[in-house]
C-alpha cells in the first residue's frame, strides 16, 4: 500500500531530507492506584519467591522463563491486563487497523524483575505480533535501566557499519544529524507507562544502574488473527483463521476433534 508523501515539494535549488518509514512506538501514562501497584510487586515478589535471576546473575528474573506466563488470568493483574488490552485496540486504531478485521488475543504476559545490574540481553518477540510493558516501578531519569530499541536497518549509512566503524566517518561530519543515524533509540521506565511496539523490533533492557531500586515491569504478547467466521465465509491469506477453526493434530498424526 503506497501513500503520498506527507512533506511538499522543497524550493528550487535546495535539497530537502525527509524521514520516511517510521516506526511506531506508543506510550500512554496511566494513572495507577498506589495501592494497587503495592500489591502487585508484592504479588511479584512472591512469584519470584528465592530465584534472584534467569538464572544467570547477571540476567533479570522473568516470568515466561519461569512459569509465570499468565499474569492476565490472576485476579491481581487482570484489571491492569483488561487496560493495556484497551490500549492495544487504541494503538491498532491509530494505526489505521480497520474495526473488526482482525481478532485481538493476548497470548501471554509475564513480570521482569530486574536486581541492580541486571540486564536484558536483545531479542524480539517473534512468537507474537504486538509487544507491550508496562512499568510498575521507575521515575522517569532512566537510572534502573532504559528499554532501548533498535532498527531493523541502518539503511541512512548508505555503506554498513559507516556509523560505527573506525573513526565513525559519518558521524564525524558536522551537521549529519543524529536522526538520520541514530543506532538505537531508549524509553526510560517511569511507574503507570505503558509501552506499545511492533512485537519484531529488537530491544533489551539495559543494566539497572540504582543500588537501592528493584526494577519491575509486565510484559504483553498480542497476537492478530481473523475474526471467527460462519461456514462459508473465508479468512483474508494474511490473517491466520481465529484459533477456534483450527485443528490440533495429535503426536500419532490424528486429527482431534
Ligand atoms: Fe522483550
Amino acid at each position: 500500500m503506497a501513500s503520498p508523501l506527507p512533506a511538499p515539494p522543497p524550493p528550487p535549488g535546495s535539497l530537502a531530507i525527509q524521514p520516511l518509514f517510521p516506526v511506531a512506538l506508543g506510550q500512554v501514562q496511566l494513572r495507577p492506584d498506589p495501592l494497587d501497584l503495592a500489591v502487585q510487586i508484592q504479588a511479584l515478589h512472591a512469584f519470584r519467591g528465592p530465584a534472584q535471576s534467569n538464572p544467570d546473575p547477571g540476567c533479570a528474573w522473568t516470568g515466561d522463563l519461569n512459569g509465570v506466563w499468565q499474569l492476565h488470568r490472576h485476579p491481581t493483574f487482570a484489571p491492569l491486563a483488561a487496560e493495556v488490552a484497551a490500549q492495544a485496540r487504541a494503538y491498532l486504531a491509530q494505526l489505521g487497523f480497520t474495526p473488526g478485521v482482525c481478532a485481538l488475543h493476548l497470548q501471554r504476559c509475564w513480570p521482569v524483575l530486574s536486581e541492580p545490574g541486571q540486564v536484558v540481553g536483545r531479542h524480539h518477540h517473534p512468537n507474537a505480533h504486538l509487544s507491550a510493558v508496562y512499568y510498575l516501578t521507575g521515575d522517569g531519569t532512566g537510572r534502573c535501566g532504559v528499554l532501548r530499541f533498535w532498527p531493523q536497518r541502518q539503511l541512512n549509512e548508505l555503506v554498513p557499519g559507516m556509523a560505527v566503524g573506525h573513526q565513525a566517518p559519518l558521524a564525524a561530519v558536522p551537521g549529519s544529524g543524529a536522526g538520520w543515524l541514530a543506532g538505537s533509540a531508549d524509553v526510560a521506565p517511569r511507574a503507570g507507562l505503558l509501552v506499545l511496539f511492533p512485537a519484531a523490533l529488537e530491544h533489551a533492557v539495559l543494566p539497572n544502574d540504582d543500588p537501592d531500586a528493584l526494577r519491575c515491569s509486565i510484559s504483553f504478547d498480542f497476537v492478530l488473527t481473523a475474526p471467527p467466521l460462519p461456514d462459508g465465509q473465508t479468512p483474508p491469506e494474511y490473517l491466520a483463521p481465529h484459533p477456534s477453526q483450527w485443528t490440533a493434530i495429535t503426536e500419532d498424526g490424528e486429527p482431534q476433534a
